[in-house]
């Protein structure tokens, strides 16, 4: 496995590993094309512009705009990250083959039966509110998958990612010393951090491998 740092601004439109009417008649050539060419390269141009004005942010110590970045840098990183996937788990009809023998393992394990399983992922997918996605996940904290709806995939996160440190800002967990002055306690806050905990678990979650691309003879490029 080949493990790269992505520095900001710096992603790609990964190409689809299949011809552009592979998927027909299931998905037509045109709308393959305008999905891969125009919405997903949106999502890259997207993270790769909020990521590099986060670094001039930094520089100038100017975080005006940190919501909108912030957001920017969810909406299109989740978009690029799941649309990557979405490409990979997709192959033309006939060549995809039946689920392997650890998949079959999981799914049977937790949620009975694959026809379970299949009805309750259409069904979660096709009521997702708006727009959004139905996902299988692997809960690495439990060992075990599951089934979400990812409704606005924007919500302030990047699928996959795996939590290191978190500020706890519900107002449960400040009100009674802070009040209402959250930054006051979030600025108090850094004095707990146990940062030894933290690269423990950084170390973890960089155990964890979420390719993007096909793998290739054990090989795989993580971007
Ligand atoms: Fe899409």
């Amino acid at each position: 496995m080949q493990y790269m740092t992505m520095p900001p601004g710096q992603h790609r439109l990964p190409p689809l590993p299949y011809a552009y009417n592979a998927l027909e008649p299931v998905i037509s050539e045109r709308a393959l094309r305008i999905h891969h060419d125009k919405h997903h390269k949106a999502y890259v141009d997207g993270l790769n512009k909020a990521e590099i004005n986060l670094v001039k942010a930094r520089q100038n110590n100017d975080y005006a705009y940190i919501k909108y970045w912030e957001n920017q840098l969810s909406f299109n990183g989740s978009g690029h990250i799941l649309h990557s996937i979405f490409w990979t788990i997709m192959a033309p009809i006939g060549t995809g083959g039946q689920p392997g023998p650890q998949t079959t393992n999981q799914i049977v394990g937790y949620f009975g039966t694959y026809d379970a399983f299949k009805e309750q992922f259409e069904t979660a997918a096709e009521k997702v509110e708006a727009s959004g996605w139905g996902i299988l996940i692997w809960q690495p904290a439990w060992r075990r998958l599951e089934i979400l709806q990812c409704e606005k995939h924007q919500n302030l996160t990047q699928w996959g990612g795996i939590p290191i440190l978190v500020c706890d800002v519900w107002e449960h967990a400040y009100y009674l010393d802070y009040q209402n002055k959250r930054k006051e306690y979030i600025n108090a806050w850094w004095d707990l951090v146990n940062w030894h905990e933290v690269e423990k678990r950084l170390l973890f979650a960089m155990g964890g491998q979420m390719p993007l691309m096909l793998v290739h003879n054990g090989r795989v490029n993580f971007r």
